[in-house]
């Protein structure tokens, strides 16, 4: 007889870095077998087989199909040795599990193949820029960012020496390159924390076009305003001439950008990258990217077709969920499309997202009656009248649910999971609020509701609240507080 093993147990660090050769068979399939079983498993978002998923890494287009890398410790749903996860696909919804690919082996990536970016040289090299974390007999660690090269036919080969160190001036806290195309030639944003322990992003870019030679810029002026100590996952992208910079400073002040999350995920939108000064011109204050519970470590890139696509965390560092029971954590959130109207970022589902739609329902809401969805795993599009609430995620009497509620003063639109039995996260809160521009007296709602998430796009983008929901098994209806009529669509596994 086996005995389910208890997730939720503390690991020691010494039991985080073990290396894999350690894990038998057997605990795998146990494993496995639990996450598999989870009731919190969802249908159409990427999560692991097992152990934990973190950031998104190496989002590219190479020989004809998307690459999407994301951090992954498989023998546990903690922060363990990372390495990095595969998933391709041709249209950014149906994605095929390609399994490993980049182990943390070497001696510069000895603790850890840490977050980066990807960029095709050509159909049949994918050029991989990554964080090697390592640590000494001490502990004390120490950073290298990395090259690879990624073949179609699966074989990685990982360059003899890092492309870029540490430079002075900055702590060992210095990883996430993101490299990215501009004016003929390669950059990286790296995030960063300096001497004096302050957030910061440096820019390098490379001198040759092998890119296995890199050179520092400078530091990335981009505001006036202390950085907290750490800014992680830095990604620049261009979207109608202008430059987006998305990033995660840890430790902000909350006077500089309000947030509740542990950690918010941000952006400026700047008029363009000056190399020769090393900053963003004209660039915006702070902004959350995202109004939600749980989102961090988006990594964006700028297509071939064009366009600007981004996919976020749904979780965040340092943060217990429930599913970590069932021996997982971690799911990415749909494939966005960036796009700027009227000078604001709009994030939306990209236009594949809707081949997943089939059967579509129109339903009533009201508070009386419930109505049932046969599994929490749909699309459903409302306008909701201000003063109007929905109810998500409940239960047959709507005693327990997610809900969301429109503010007619002031257009706030207030996402709440105070009547939840399941509890979580619970130090930073039960609500979050956004607004949005809108005077009308509807704002539309396109919901994406999954076993155990939950991404609200507000206004076709204008905003966005992406959050992980556990719910108990009998949480499978909707209701409203005043009748609204709504539309649902079943979404395909
Ligand atoms: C962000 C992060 C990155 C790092 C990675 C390690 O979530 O801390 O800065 O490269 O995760 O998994």
């Amino acid at each position: 007889m086996t005995t389910k093993l208890d997730y939720t147990k503390a690991w020691t660090s010494a039991e985080r870095y073990r290396p894999y050769g350690h894990y038998s068979e057997a605990y795998v399939a146990a494993l496995e077998t639990a996450v598999a079983a989870s009731p919190y498993t969802n249908t159409y978002h990427i999560q692991p087989k097992s152990g934990l998923l973190n950031d998104p890494n190496g989002f590219s287009y190479f020989n004809h199909h998307y690459h999407l890398f994301y951090q992954v410790f498989p023998y546990g749903p903690v922060h363990g040795l990372k390495s990095w996860g595969l998933m391709t696909s041709t249209d950014l919804v149906h994605w095929i599990d390609q399994g490993i690919q980049l182990l943390p082996d070497t001696v510069y990536d000895s603790h850890g193949a840490y977050s980066g970016s990807a960029l095709a040289l050509s159909d049949d090299e994918l050029f991989i820029f990554y964080t090697g974390n390592t640590r000494g007999a001490d502990f004390s660690r120490a950073a290298f960012q990395n090259g690879a090269i990624y073949h179609p036919d699966g074989s990685l080969k990982k360059l003899d020496s890092p492309l870029l160190t540490t430079p002075q001036g900055f702590t060992q806290h210095f990883r996430d390159p993101m490299i990215f195309d501009y004016q003929e030639k390669k950059y990286a944003v790296i995030g960063a924390q300096t001497d004096q322990q302050e957030g910061a992003i440096m820019l390098a870019h490379a001198t040759n076009d092998q890119l296995t030679s890199w050179a520092y810029d400078g530091q990335l002026h981009f505001t006036d305003a202390n950085m907290g100590y750490m800014i992680e996952c830095p990604n620049l992208v261009f979207l109608d001439q202008k430059a987006v910079l998305l990033f995660c400073p840890q430790g902000l002040e909350q006077t500089i950008c309000d947030y509740q999350n542990i950690f918010p995920n941000m952006y400026v939108i700047a008029d363009d990258l000056d190399v020769a000064s090393t900053s963003l011109t004209n660039a915006s204050p702070l902004h959350n990217l995202d109004d939600g519970f749980e989102v961090y470590a988006t990594q964006a890139f700028n297509a071939p077709d064009g366009r600007a696509l981004a996919i976020s965390w749904l979780g965040l560092p340092d943060l217990d969920v429930p599913s970590q029971a069932d021996g997982w954590q971690g799911i990415l959130s749909l494939v966005k499309e960036l796009t700027l109207k009227n000078g604001q970022l709009y994030q939306y589902p990209v236009a594949e997202t809707l081949t997943l739609r089939q059967a579509q329902e129109k339903v009533i809401l009201s508070a009386k009656t419930p109505v049932p969805v046969q599994s929490n795993s749909f699309e459903l599009e409302v306008e909701l009248t201000k003063d109007n609430e929905l109810y998500l995620f409940a239960n047959s009497d709507n005693t327990s649910h997610v809900s969301i509620k429109i503010e007619l003063k002031n257009g706030k639109i207030e996402l709440n999971r105070t009547n939840l039995p399941i509890k979580w996260s619970e130090t930073y809160g039960l609500t979050r609020s956004t607004t949005c521009s809108t005077t009308a007296n509807t704002v539309k709602l396109n919901l994406f509701v999954d076993r155990s998430s939950l991404e609200i796009f507000i206004n076709e983008g204008e905003k966005v609240m992406s959050s992980r929901i556990f719910t108990a098994s009998d949480q499978t209806f909707l209701f409203a507080k005043h009748e609204l009529s709504a539309t649902i669509w079943a979404l395909k596994k």
